[in-house]
Protein backbone atom coordinates (compact mmCIF):
# COMPACT_ATOMS: atom_id res chain seq x y z
CA UNK A 1 0.00 0.00 0.00
CA UNK A 2 0.96 3.34 -0.57
CA UNK A 3 0.37 6.04 2.12
CA UNK A 4 0.66 9.53 1.04
CA UNK A 5 0.71 12.59 3.33
CA UNK A 6 0.17 16.07 2.22
CA UNK A 7 1.60 18.96 4.16
CA UNK A 8 2.60 22.40 4.62
CA UNK A 9 1.98 24.49 7.79
CA UNK A 10 1.26 27.39 5.39
CA UNK A 11 -2.73 28.03 4.63
CA UNK A 12 -3.71 28.19 0.89
CA UNK A 13 -0.34 26.61 -0.45
CA UNK A 14 -2.22 23.71 -2.62
CA UNK A 15 -2.10 20.83 0.04
CA UNK A 16 -6.60 19.94 -0.88
CA UNK A 17 -5.57 20.11 -4.86
CA UNK A 18 -3.18 18.19 -4.49
CA UNK A 19 -5.11 15.38 -2.42
CA UNK A 20 -8.12 15.23 -4.28
CA UNK A 21 -5.90 15.24 -7.83
CA UNK A 22 -3.90 12.28 -6.81
CA UNK A 23 -6.88 10.39 -5.40
CA UNK A 24 -8.54 11.07 -8.94
CA UNK A 25 -5.34 9.84 -10.70
CA UNK A 26 -5.31 6.88 -8.64
CA UNK A 27 -8.79 6.09 -9.22
CA UNK A 28 -8.61 6.12 -12.96
CA UNK A 29 -6.22 3.50 -12.41
CA UNK A 30 -8.46 1.51 -10.64
CA UNK A 31 -6.59 1.15 -7.67
CA UNK A 32 -8.76 1.17 -4.32
CA UNK A 33 -7.84 4.89 -2.73
CA UNK A 34 -9.08 6.00 0.40
CA UNK A 35 -8.84 9.89 1.36
CA UNK A 36 -8.62 11.26 4.99
CA UNK A 37 -8.99 14.72 5.94
CA UNK A 38 -7.46 15.83 8.81
CA UNK A 39 -8.91 19.44 8.34
CA UNK A 40 -11.37 21.02 10.45
CA UNK A 41 -12.55 22.39 7.20
CA UNK A 42 -12.86 19.19 5.72
CA UNK A 43 -12.31 20.95 2.08
CA UNK A 44 -11.36 16.95 0.60
CA UNK A 45 -14.16 15.29 2.38
CA UNK A 46 -16.79 18.31 1.34
CA UNK A 47 -14.99 17.85 -2.42
CA UNK A 48 -15.42 14.04 -2.28
CA UNK A 49 -19.52 14.07 -0.98
CA UNK A 50 -20.09 16.32 -4.32
CA UNK A 51 -17.95 13.74 -6.58
CA UNK A 52 -20.43 12.52 -9.69
CA UNK A 53 -21.31 9.04 -8.95
CA UNK A 54 -20.36 8.58 -12.93
CA UNK A 55 -17.07 8.66 -12.36
CA UNK A 56 -14.15 6.22 -10.49
CA UNK A 57 -15.14 6.03 -6.76
CA UNK A 58 -12.64 7.17 -4.13
CA UNK A 59 -12.96 5.95 -0.66
CA UNK A 60 -13.60 8.68 2.52
CA UNK A 61 -11.23 7.76 5.14
CA UNK A 62 -12.68 8.53 8.29
CA UNK A 63 -10.05 9.67 10.78
CA UNK A 64 -9.83 11.38 14.24
CA UNK A 65 -7.75 14.20 14.78
CA UNK A 66 -5.81 12.80 17.47
CA UNK A 67 -6.05 9.23 16.65
CA UNK A 68 -4.94 8.50 12.97
CA UNK A 69 -5.83 4.41 12.00
CA UNK A 70 -4.24 2.85 9.78
CA UNK A 71 -6.24 2.87 6.70
CA UNK A 72 -8.34 -0.64 5.88
CA UNK A 73 -6.72 -3.83 4.22
CA UNK A 74 -7.98 -3.81 0.71
CA UNK A 75 -6.59 0.27 0.22
CA UNK A 76 -4.43 0.42 -2.19
CA UNK A 77 -3.56 4.21 -1.87
CA UNK A 78 -4.00 6.63 1.43
CA UNK A 79 -3.89 9.94 0.85
CA UNK A 80 -4.39 12.21 3.65
CA UNK A 81 -4.87 16.11 3.35
CA UNK A 82 -3.75 17.93 6.63
CA UNK A 83 -4.81 21.47 7.47
CA UNK A 84 -2.32 24.68 8.06
CA UNK A 85 -0.13 24.68 10.52
CA UNK A 86 -0.48 20.97 10.81
CA UNK A 87 3.57 20.34 13.13
CA UNK A 88 4.87 19.14 16.37
CA UNK A 89 3.20 16.39 17.49
CA UNK A 90 0.68 15.83 15.23
CA UNK A 91 3.13 15.74 12.50
CA UNK A 92 5.31 13.38 14.56
CA UNK A 93 2.89 10.68 14.72
CA UNK A 94 1.75 11.07 11.43
CA UNK A 95 4.88 11.12 9.46
CA UNK A 96 5.85 7.16 11.25
CA UNK A 97 2.80 6.04 9.30
CA UNK A 98 2.94 7.14 5.74
CA UNK A 99 5.96 5.89 3.32
CA UNK A 100 6.00 10.00 1.19
CA UNK A 101 5.38 13.11 1.84
CA UNK A 102 4.54 15.91 -0.76
CA UNK A 103 4.80 19.50 0.28
CA UNK A 104 3.16 21.95 -1.91
CA UNK A 105 5.08 25.16 -2.10
CA UNK A 106 3.71 28.83 -3.93
CA UNK A 107 6.56 30.50 -5.38
CA UNK A 108 6.62 33.74 -2.71
CA UNK A 109 8.66 34.95 0.09
CA UNK A 110 6.01 34.56 2.51
CA UNK A 111 5.72 30.94 1.71
CA UNK A 112 9.37 30.24 1.20
CA UNK A 113 10.03 31.82 4.92
CA UNK A 114 7.47 29.26 6.41
CA UNK A 115 8.57 26.15 4.53
CA UNK A 116 12.22 26.82 5.88
CA UNK A 117 10.64 25.86 9.18
CA UNK A 118 9.04 22.90 8.03
CA UNK A 119 11.62 21.12 6.46
CA UNK A 120 13.89 22.00 9.42
CA UNK A 121 11.27 20.55 11.73
CA UNK A 122 10.87 17.63 9.10
CA UNK A 123 14.56 16.73 9.19
CA UNK A 124 14.53 16.29 12.71
CA UNK A 125 12.27 13.58 12.46
CA UNK A 126 13.35 10.08 13.84
CA UNK A 127 11.54 8.19 9.81
CA UNK A 128 13.18 11.33 8.14
CA UNK A 129 16.56 10.81 9.53
CA UNK A 130 16.13 6.97 8.83
CA UNK A 131 15.17 7.36 5.39
CA UNK A 132 11.77 5.37 6.24
CA UNK A 133 10.03 8.20 4.12
CA UNK A 134 10.37 10.21 1.12
CA UNK A 135 9.48 13.79 0.78
CA UNK A 136 9.44 15.64 -2.34
CA UNK A 137 8.19 19.87 -3.11
CA UNK A 138 5.56 20.77 -5.48
CA UNK A 139 5.40 23.88 -6.77
CA UNK A 140 2.25 25.43 -7.43
CA UNK A 141 0.59 28.09 -9.52
CA UNK A 142 3.84 28.54 -11.29
CA UNK A 143 4.56 30.64 -14.17
CA UNK A 144 7.62 29.45 -15.40
CA UNK A 145 8.01 33.02 -17.42
CA UNK A 146 8.18 35.39 -14.08
CA UNK A 147 11.39 35.99 -11.59
CA UNK A 148 9.55 34.11 -8.67
CA UNK A 149 9.58 30.79 -10.68
CA UNK A 150 13.05 30.78 -10.30
CA UNK A 151 12.73 31.30 -6.35
CA UNK A 152 11.61 27.76 -6.13
CA UNK A 153 14.45 25.98 -7.49
CA UNK A 154 17.07 28.49 -6.06
CA UNK A 155 15.87 27.86 -2.25
CA UNK A 156 15.51 24.36 -2.52
CA UNK A 157 18.88 24.00 -3.36
CA UNK A 158 19.89 24.78 0.31
CA UNK A 159 17.96 21.43 1.41
CA UNK A 160 18.62 18.22 0.32
CA UNK A 161 14.59 18.08 -1.48
CA UNK A 162 13.44 17.41 -4.54
CA UNK A 163 11.82 19.88 -6.53
CA UNK A 164 9.27 17.04 -8.63
CA UNK A 165 7.22 19.50 -10.56
CA UNK A 166 5.61 22.95 -11.13
CA UNK A 167 2.43 22.97 -11.68
CA UNK A 168 0.96 26.17 -13.74
CA UNK A 169 -1.91 28.97 -12.37
CA UNK A 170 -5.02 28.12 -14.33
CA UNK A 171 -8.54 28.24 -13.81
CA UNK A 172 -9.34 24.77 -14.62
CA UNK A 173 -8.20 23.83 -10.95
CA UNK A 174 -10.84 25.64 -9.53
CA UNK A 175 -13.36 25.04 -12.23
CA UNK A 176 -13.25 21.31 -11.46
CA UNK A 177 -13.02 21.14 -7.67
CA UNK A 178 -16.57 22.53 -7.64
CA UNK A 179 -17.61 19.95 -9.37
CA UNK A 180 -16.55 17.23 -7.00
CA UNK A 181 -14.02 16.68 -9.92
CA UNK A 182 -10.32 17.02 -10.74
CA UNK A 183 -8.22 17.92 -13.91
CA UNK A 184 -7.49 14.12 -14.11
CA UNK A 185 -11.56 13.98 -14.94
CA UNK A 186 -11.61 16.01 -17.96
CA UNK A 187 -10.34 14.87 -21.45
CA UNK A 188 -6.93 13.94 -22.16
CA UNK A 189 -7.20 16.40 -24.81
CA UNK A 190 -8.06 18.97 -22.94
CA UNK A 191 -5.67 19.04 -19.76
CA UNK A 192 -2.56 17.41 -21.79
CA UNK A 193 0.02 20.20 -20.56
CA UNK A 194 -1.06 20.12 -17.39
CA UNK A 195 -0.75 16.10 -17.33
CA UNK A 196 2.76 16.59 -18.32
CA UNK A 197 3.58 19.03 -15.24
CA UNK A 198 1.85 16.16 -12.83
CA UNK A 199 3.53 13.29 -14.50
CA UNK A 200 7.33 13.91 -12.89
CA UNK A 201 5.32 13.78 -9.63
CA UNK A 202 3.25 10.20 -10.65
CA UNK A 203 6.47 8.89 -11.73
CA UNK A 204 7.76 9.93 -8.49
CA UNK A 205 5.12 8.22 -6.29
CA UNK A 206 5.81 5.02 -8.08
CA UNK A 207 9.44 4.62 -7.42
CA UNK A 208 9.79 2.01 -4.38
N1 LIG B 1 -2.37 25.33 -9.97
C1 LIG B 1 -3.38 26.10 -9.56
N2 LIG B 1 -3.95 27.02 -10.39
C2 LIG B 1 -4.94 27.82 -9.96
N3 LIG B 1 -5.47 27.77 -8.73
C3 LIG B 1 -4.95 26.87 -7.88
C4 LIG B 1 -3.89 25.99 -8.22
N4 LIG B 1 -3.60 25.22 -7.15
C5 LIG B 1 -4.43 25.61 -6.18
N5 LIG B 1 -5.25 26.58 -6.59
C6 LIG B 1 -6.26 27.30 -5.80
O1 LIG B 1 -5.60 27.84 -4.67
C7 LIG B 1 -6.48 27.87 -3.56
C8 LIG B 1 -5.81 27.19 -2.37
O2 LIG B 1 -5.63 25.82 -2.66
P1 LIG B 1 -5.97 24.69 -1.59
O3 LIG B 1 -7.30 24.91 -0.98
O4 LIG B 1 -5.70 23.39 -2.26
O5 LIG B 1 -4.83 25.00 -0.52
P2 LIG B 1 -4.69 24.36 0.96
O6 LIG B 1 -3.23 24.30 1.24
O7 LIG B 1 -5.46 23.10 1.03
O8 LIG B 1 -5.39 25.47 1.85
P3 LIG B 1 -5.71 25.32 3.43
O9 LIG B 1 -4.40 25.53 4.14
O10 LIG B 1 -6.69 26.42 3.68
O11 LIG B 1 -6.28 23.96 3.65
C9 LIG B 1 -7.76 27.18 -4.00
O12 LIG B 1 -8.70 28.16 -4.37
C10 LIG B 1 -7.33 26.38 -5.23
O13 LIG B 1 -8.38 26.18 -6.15
MG1 LIG C 1 -6.90 22.42 2.44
Amino acid sequence: MRKILIANPKGGSGKSTLSTHLATYFAWQEDAVMLGDLDKQHSSHHWLNLRPSSLPFIHRWDIGEDKIARPPQGCQVAILDTPACFTGKKLKHVISKVDHVIVPVLPSAFDLWACADFFAELAELKAVRRDEVKIGVVGMRVNPRTQSAQQLPDFLNRYDLPLLTCLRDTQLYNQTIQRGMTLFDLPHSKTERDREEWQPLIDWLHVR
